[in-house]
């Protein structure tokens, strides 16, 4: 049972300045699942409501919610997944076929997608904009109880697999969020040693 959701705040609300050790523990423990160990069950239509709320609250200069959603579930997922089937047949090559079980084993998969606006904000915040709605996406799946893992793939960037999709021109895929309940615990996997990704500029 996953606790409710506070309202969506009023404009103008004040808001908390808290700390919240729940979230740090959160932070450092959470770890994406195996799209291929994700099974039912998947959020359902209320939490996966709450989801894209939570998804959709990311820094965005000019405030353009320059990004959209596509929900893949059910008889719509496999649709687009035996569609995709079809091209990797059309392009004889036997792998890209076998990439599609990520898609087609996890219960439900969200599309982010990078819909840059006309606008003096520069497209390239626009599109990290796209990919903090990705990392929210995912977090907050992962924080609802749910195993979750943001993949792209190769349909991500083939040209009729983003017509399939119905992305219009301009738009690109951020990322497809897999969401579902791992059959398995995710286990830790490498992690860059900070220190040395961290200078301090000399002055
Ligand atoms: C933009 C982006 C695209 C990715 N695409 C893939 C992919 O196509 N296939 C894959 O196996 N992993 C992909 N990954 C990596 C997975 O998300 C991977 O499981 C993740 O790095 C796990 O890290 P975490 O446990 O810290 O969440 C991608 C990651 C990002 C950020």
């Amino acid at each position: 049972m996953t606790p409710s959701l506070p309202p969506a705040p009023a404009f103008g609300a004040a808001l908390p300045v808290a700390s919240s050790p729940e979230v740090l523990k959160f932070l450092a423990l959470r770890r994406s699942a195996s799209a291929v160990t994700l099974t039912e069950p998947a959020p359902d239509a209320g939490q996966l409501h709450d989801l894209l709320r939570l998804a959709a609250r990311v820094p965005d200069h000019g405030k353009l919610a320059p990004w959209r959603f596509i929900v893949l579930e059910g008889a719509g997922k496999a649709a687009f997944a035996a569609r995709l089937e079809g091209l990797s047949q059309d392009r004889g090559d036997p792998t890209l076929a076998a990439k599609l079980a990520k898609l087609k084993i996890p219960p439900l998969a969200v599309v982010v997608v990078s819909s840059p606006k006309p606008a003096s904000i520069p497209e390239w915040e626009q599109l990290l904009s796209a990919g903090v709605v990705c990392t929210n996406l995912l977090y907050a799946a992962q924080a609802m109880g749910f195993g979750a893992n943001w993949i792209t793939d190769w349909y991500s960037y083939d040209a009729d697999a983003v017509a399939i999709l119905g992305l219009q021109a301009g738009e690109r895929v951020a990322g497809f969020v897999l969401i579902g309940t791992p059959r398995e615990p995710p286990l830790e996997r490498e992690r860059p040693a900070v220190a040395g990704l961290v200078t301090y500029w000399p002055g």
